[in-house]
Parts: structure tokens; sequence; C-alpha cells
């Protein structure tokens, strides 16, 4: 299994207490003070015993309302399966539905946990291209060439993580209809669901209608919670979901049960950290897009999640290489487009979770470097993530 190329950069960062960081993938606000202020009166109250493997009966309860209000249609909390993350998901989802020899198709860029968690399980990547000069959103027709007779899994993610692509609806049906002609499972990795500027985020699973779409989502983007570890899996193959089950029986025994209560309060309660959350994101990104372009810094303008691509390809051709550089010589710290494969190259991810004043003076940083090293003199442009 290969080390996630975040990762390396991560370590560089640590060891310079005056890095900033615009690396990591988590929101820089706590969790919301009543979902701890619950949590901690349940801890007290006593829910700190095991609970089913599959989830408390309450939250499957709460979750199968939330899913059907959003997408639509009626979901029961059988179908929902109650995971520490949606990786944890995914991961449980690989080895439910896949063996040796069967091949899953992620998206390139793409983000490593997804194929760190198929090495582990002993199955084999394929890629289809979300290319840059569409705004990332993959065609169906580069999806379907990279299908063969391996392929048992299509995963789609949007939002998308690292470029921002939210997926139209069209391309979504086109998706599923595509698996279902080659009788493939859609993995739909939601966790950004809630992090959307101004487009509309839409689940594959509204156009499924043979239980082929297994939906994952999370608790920790949307409500700061990251290191509570919880999310669910929505599946609708009655086979799967017991297998679900089997699986998270013999890894973890259940999920936590006073995350589950803390899940339930973020659930249930007021959802203006939300909001509140999704338009600093946003401002956050267009800050971020005009100090660029003020800078002659192409980037793609990402529609959802908070990342954004920054093409550094004029300074240095290799964006690990720039990574590590600008590490070095301004203390900053990015992602390197490469750490998300082939489709990042030439390009860092900069999360636009950062505090506002850190992201902007970590940008112009960036910027003086690219200047640096690679003069900005007849860039400029924008690529519009949706041009
Ligand atoms: C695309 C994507 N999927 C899954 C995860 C992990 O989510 P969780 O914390 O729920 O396991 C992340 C976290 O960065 C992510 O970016």
């Amino acid at each position: 299994m290969q080390r996630s190329g975040i990762r390396t950069l991560m370590e560089l960062a640590l060891r310079d207490p005056d890095c900033l960081r615009l690396e990591i993938g988590e929101p820089d606000v706590p969790t919301p003070p009543h979902v701890v202020e619950a949590a901690a009166a349940d801890a007290r109250a006593g829910h700190t015993h095991y609970t089913s493997s599959v989830g408390s009966p309450e939250l499957r309860a709460a979750l199968a309302d939330t899913v059907s209000a959003a997408t639509g249609t009626a979901v029961r909390p059988d179908e929902v399966i109650v995971t520490h993350g949606a990786m944890h998901g995914l991961a449980m989802a690989i080895n439910a539905t896949m063996g040796p020899g069967d091949e899953i198709l992620l998206p390139d860029p793409e983000f490593p946990n997804w194929r760190m968690a198929a090495v582990a399980a002993g199955v084999g990547v394929a890629t289809y291209p979300a290319r840059a000069a569409y705004g990332f959103v993959p065609t169906l027709e580069d999806i379907e060439a990279a299908i063969t007779t391996r392929t048992k899994v299509i995963l789609v993610n949007s939002p998308n993580n690292p470029t921002g692509a939210v997926y139209p609806a069209e391309l979504l049906a086109g998706i599923v209809a595509l698996a279902r002609r080659h009788d493939l499972w859609v993995f739909s990795d939601e966790c950004y669901e809630s992090i959307t500027f101004g487009v509309a985020h839409r689940s594959p699973s509204v156009f499924d209608t043979d239980a082929r779409v297994i939906a994952f989502h999370s608790f920790s983007k949307t409500y700061a919670m990251t290191g509570w570890r919880l999310g669910y899996v929505v599946v609708r193959d009655p086979v799967v979901a017991g297998l679900l089950g089997q699986v998270a029986e013999a890894t973890i025994a259940c999920p936590s049960a006073i995350s589950q209560r803390a899940a339930l309060a973020a659930l249930t309660g007021p959802q203006g950290a939300v909001r509140a959350a999704v338009d600093s994101y946003r401002e956050r990104r267009d800050a971020a897009i005009a100090l660029l372009t003020t800078r002659g810094i192409p980037c793609a303008r990402p529609d959802g999640a908070f990342y954004l691509m920054v093409d550094v390809s004029a300074a240095v051709a290799d964006g690990q290489e720039f990574a590590k550089r600008l590490v070095a010589e301004a203390h900053v710290a990015v992602a390197p487009g490469e750490a998300f494969g082939p489709g990042g190259a030439g390009m860092v991810r900069v999360s636009l979770a950062s505090e506002r004043s850190i992201l902007l003076e970590g940008l112009s940083r960036l910027a003086d470097l690219v200047d640096a090293w690679g003069g900005a003199a007849d860039r400029g442009v924008v690529v519009g993530a949706r041009a």
C-alpha cells in the first residue's frame, strides 16, 4: 500500500511550528456546543454500553427520515447502517461486495483512502478521468471506456474531494443507467453533501430502481465532528445490508454509543451552524479565487466541498516538488495534486476550511513563489469548475 502524499506533506509541516496549514481536510471550527453538551449529558445518563452492530434504533430511524426527506424516496431504518465514518462504511462495503480479481473504478483525481481500502481488501483498482478541462466533471464515455470484465463497482464522489466539482443530475442518472447495463454497483461517497455553493447536491440513489446504489454519509464535515468518527451507509439491497452488519460485528462490535448520541443531537437539533459554515466556506472560496486571479494563478472554481485546486505548473511541473519547496521556503503546507493521482499533476489542493487570514496569507506566499519561480506574466484565467 502506497503512503498518501498528503501525509508526507503533513509530516513536513508538523516539524515546522511556523507553518500555515492549508493541507488539512477538516473544518476549522469546533463541534457545535449543543452537540457536545447533549453527548456529555447522555454519557452521564449511562449511554455508554454496546449498541446494535448496525447502530441504535433511534439514530437509524432519524437517519431514515432524513434520507427519505432529502431524496424523496422512502428509506426504512433497516436500510441504514451506522458506521465509524464514511470511510469505515466504504471499507466494509468493499469487503461485502468484492473479492479477489474484482476491480473498483475510482475517479482520477481520487481521494487516496479509497484506494488504500481497496488494496487492504485485496481487490483491484482502475480509474476514469475527471478532466480539469471539463471542470473535473467526468463524462459517461470516459467512465464506460474504463469498464472491463473485472469491474464490479463504480465509485462517484460529488461534491468531490479534491476538486470541489458537483456532478449534474443528468450525469448521475447516466452513471446509474450505465451501472445497470453492465450490472455494477455504484458507491456514492456523499460526505460533502451539505456543502454546496448555490448548486444542488443530488444523490445517484434518486435514480436507482434496482438497489445497486450504496451511499456513504458522514457527520465529519457537515457537523465538524471528524474526531467523533460517525457516519452511515444507505443500502437498499438486503443481502449487502446483512453482510455489512456482520462485518461491523466482526470488526468494531458496534459504533461508539456516545458518538451515536452526539449524532442524534446534531441531526435533530438546530442546523444554524451548518448553514453558517457553508456561507463561510463560500466567502473564503470567493476571497481565495479573487486573490489568485489578481496574481494571475489559474484555479478551478469549486461548487462544493471545501477544497480549491490551484495550478502551479507554470512555476514547477511537479506539484509534489512545489509543495515541498513551499513548506521549506515559505512555511505554507498544501496537498500536492499528485497525491490524488495523475489527474492532479502540476496542481496543489488548498483547504478552504482553514482560518480566513491564514488561508489568504498562505495563498499570497504561494503566489509569491509562483512569481519567483515561473513568472505570472501571461496567465491569469480562472478555469470555471462548470465552465
Ligand atoms: C471524499 C471523502 N470521503 C470520505 C472521507 C472520510 O470521512 P469520514 O471522516 O466520515 O470517514 C473524507 C475525508 O476527508 C473524504 O474527503
